[in-house]
């Protein structure tokens, strides 16, 4: 019998309204095409839920996302919420933790057709994987009365969460990830000269997953030295192994070496569960301007699909990934300026480019193959 697959869609802020819902076009054009039954529907959250329901997180948001396959997840304009929100502080890291997302995967990848400002030959192909659940963000932390304590007006203490069990569970994903991958190498990445204890930990955790990998190599770096390395030789990474700030910070300067943030999918998973969300913020200094990329919540949404495939091994989900992922990469790679946003140079808008892609899918434009 056909299952269906439920897949709620969430705009979120900023740009949200324009990329989610290219997105959206995108699948149910997709799946009608390869013949995958999904149902698609669309949930408030964020600045739209706070007028229309008094709240950023409504609870029959969350409700009905339990009863989702998964859902794509748009940019949250963290810290512009008031604080009579009852949801505050609200944060993408309060709905990863809400479903236990512990593991956030974000592939970096060279696109034919897409130069990097920072870099050339060979093609970069590396994902980070950034633990989503703990370290120095307060939603994130474990315990009531978490977060940051103002002990008199010019003092703030921050706290930092790092556990064995969150430090386990991201170590055994990383590894499991690089058993895939053809380069086999992992690159725990830290600060443990300075955050003795805590990184520490993360770190020694790593070191014993790996004796249950020794197929890969583990090697170890600290972070400011990953920073540095990232742009001078990102071609021999592969699976980047990092807490929660670290990885973050490290994503945006991964994004600007395939092509910027409009390119950086990501996958936020749990055991059971899992949402996709790209990189990127809600980009207020483009928002309402039609001219967002929105490669980059297509390409989570194509990770959201093979996730589902892995737990089902339902082919259509596979194959729809593929049709996304084929679709782009015809798209970024050809010469035709149309068929890129203005971010890379191009002359399309969201909507202009969506629907060139569109024309891809259903095979009026021909694509290469993945
Ligand atoms: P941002 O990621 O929104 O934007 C950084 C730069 O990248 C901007 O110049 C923007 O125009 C550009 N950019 C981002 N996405 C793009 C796209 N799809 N196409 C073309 N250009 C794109 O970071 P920013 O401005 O620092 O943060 C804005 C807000 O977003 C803040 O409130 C921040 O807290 C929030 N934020 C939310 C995230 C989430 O919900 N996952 C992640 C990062 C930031």
């Amino acid at each position: 019998m056909t299952r269906t697959y439920k897949i709620a869609f969430l705009n979120g802020d900023g740009i949200g309204s324009e990329v989610v819902p290219s997105a959206k076009r995108v699948l149910e054009s997709a799946a009608s095409k390869i013949g995958l039954s999904a149902e698609l529907f669309e949930l408030p959250i964020g600045k739209e839920a706070l007028k229309n329901f008094g709240r950023t997180f409504p609870p029959l948001t969350v409700d009905i996302l339990r009863q989702c396959d998964g859902f794509l997840l748009g940019p949250l304009q963290v810290g512009s919420y008031p604080k009579s929100d009852p949801d505050y502080p609200m944060s993408s890291g309060k709905i990863r933790k809400t479903f236990d997302l512990f593991a956030n995967i974000r592939p970096f990848k060279s696109f034919r057709g897409i130069a990097s400002p920072l870099y050339s030959n060979p093609p970069i192909d590396f994902v980070i994987v950034r633990e989503n659940t703990e370290d120095f963000y307060p939603d994130r932390n474990l315990f009531k009365g978490y977060g940051e304590f103002w002990p008199d007006r010019d003092t703030v203490v921050s706290l930092r969460v790092i556990t064995r069990r969150a430090s386990t569970r991201i170590a055994k994903t990383a590894f499991d990830l690089a058993e895939q991958r053809l380069k086999k190498r992992v690159t725990v990445v830290h600060k443990s000269n300075v955050l003795i204890e805590g990184d520490g930990l993360f770190t020694d955790v790593a070191r014993l997953e790996s004796r249950n990998h020794p197929e890969i190599c583990l090697e170890e770096s600290l972070v400011d030295t990953m920073a540095l390395k990232l742009i001078q030789q990102p071609e021999r990474y592969d699976v980047i192994l990092t807490t929660n700030l670290f990885g973050d910070i490290l994503s945006d300067e991964a994004a600007a070496l395939v092509g910027g943030l409009g390119l950086a999918p990501s996958l936020n998973a749990g055991d059971d569960f899992a949402m996709a969300q790209s990189v990127h913020g809600s980009a207020p200094d483009i928002a309402n301007k039609g001219i967002a990329n929105p490669s980059a919540e297509i390409l989570s949404l194509a990770m959201l699909l093979d996730w589902l495939y892995a737990k089902s091994k339902d082919p259509k989900l596979k194959e729809t990934a593929n049709a996304i992922k084929m679709a782009i990469d015809g798209q970024l790679g050809s010469h035709d300026s149309a068929d890129r946003t203005v971010d890379l140079g191009g002359t399309s808008g969201t909507m202009e480019f969506t629907n060139r892609l569109l024309k891809r899918i259903a095979g009026r434009i021909p694509s290469i193959p993945v």
